[in-house]
């Protein structure tokens, strides 16, 4: 992995993966690219306008710039989705098959993210296996699933070096959440910050699996880096670090602003997409085949993101 193709690349995780990716790679060797343009993103390294349904375009900007590794994260997230299903399909499967055969066409290593979306309410909610039942009930869930066996099918019948994770809900204080459900644990934190209080669309004790963003953003290069011969689980590795209701959190956030209150209005169609993932998951396959290893737990990340919101919105 050396030179580096990045899809969606101005959304939660792609702001602070090119970043991160540019430090460890080299800034001209990783190449942003977006269906949107920012101001200044320009000035920071190689940036091409594209959207991942044009397979032309993706193929292109791909062969113009000799990349060798293609991370496709452009899709919409799970509440989104389910506010436009078929708009959801033609990005999420379309864009996948697209930088899937762009990466069949000129032999690069592939990288996408799964979800805990791909599990659904017949799956067992605690410790989910990395092996299991999966028959989500969401269009992102049915996407993700697809997805998964998508990149499974592109490296046994091509050969392609596809991988990746399911990811739990990210927090992160750089780049705004996406319309994922799990959002209310990166917002929390904002209003903890500017009001002392917050009010939860999911409701009390809905438990779900969480992640803070540097923790992901190793998860990406650490699978990237290992080696092929021990990945059994090239596309969707259960990855996780913290099982959190919004109690928890708001316990997590007392401890530093006392004060803080939470109170709840529950959000029928977000809560019965957090009803139908699991409580926990199991990463130890991950763990197993590639040292997978989270070093932020919920008090570890409160902390620092109350201290970096704070600064931010100063
Ligand atoms: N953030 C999470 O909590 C989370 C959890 C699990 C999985 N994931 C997965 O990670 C990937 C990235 O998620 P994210 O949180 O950064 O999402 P995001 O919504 O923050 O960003 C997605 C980016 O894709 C871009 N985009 C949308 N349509 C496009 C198109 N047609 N062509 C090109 N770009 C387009 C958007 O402009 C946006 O910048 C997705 O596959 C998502 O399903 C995210």
């Amino acid at each position: 992995m050396k030179r580096i193709l990045v899809t969606g690349a101005l959304g939660q995780i792609g702001s602070e993966l090119v970043t991160k990716l540019r430090d460890i790679y080299g800034s001209s060797n990783v190449i942003a690219t977006d269906i949107k343009e920012l101001p200044g993103v320009k000035e920071q390294g190689p940036f091409e306008k594209l959207d991942v349904t044009d397979p032309q375009r993706m193929f292109d900007v791909a062969k113009e710039y000799n990349v060798d590794t293609v991370m496709h994260l452009a899709a919409l997230l799970s509440a989104t989705a389910e506010k436009m299903p078929k708009v959801a399909w033609d990005i999420n499967m379309g864009g996948l098959v697209n930088a899937l055969e762009v990466a069949r066409e000129l032999d690069l290593q592939f990288f996408t993210p799964s979800s805990i979306g791909a599990f659904g309410p017949s799956t067992p909610k605690d410790n989910t296996p990395q092996d299991t039942l999966q028959r989500p009930t969401t269009m992102y869930g049915v996407n993700k699933v697809s997805g998964e066996l998508l990149c499974d099918y592109y490296y046994h019948r091509y050969g392609v070096d596809t991988r990746g994770v399911r990811y739990p809900g990210l927090i992160s204080y750089v780049a705004p959440p996406g319309g994922g459900t799990t959002d209310y644990a990166v917002e929390i934190y904002y209003e903890a910050i500017k009001n002392k209080s917050y009010t939860s669309y999911i409701g009390e004790g809905t438990y779900m699996d969480m992640m803070y963003m540097p923790d992901a953003l190793n998860a990406i290069v650490q699978l990237m880096e290992a080696d092929a011969d021990k990945l059994e689980h090239r596309n969707a590795f259960n990855i996780s670090a913290i099982s959190a209701a919004p109690e928890d959190f708001a316990k997590a956030i007392q401890k530093h602003i006392p004060e803080f209150s939470i109170s709840y209005e529950v959000d029928p169609v977000r809560q019965k997409i957090a009803d139908s993932w699991p409580n926990s998951i199991d990463s130890s396959a991950a763990t197993k085949e590639w040292g997978f290893k989270a070093d932020y737990d919920i008090d570890a990340m409160t902390k620092e993101m109350l201290e970096k919101i704070a600064e931010k919105v100063k």
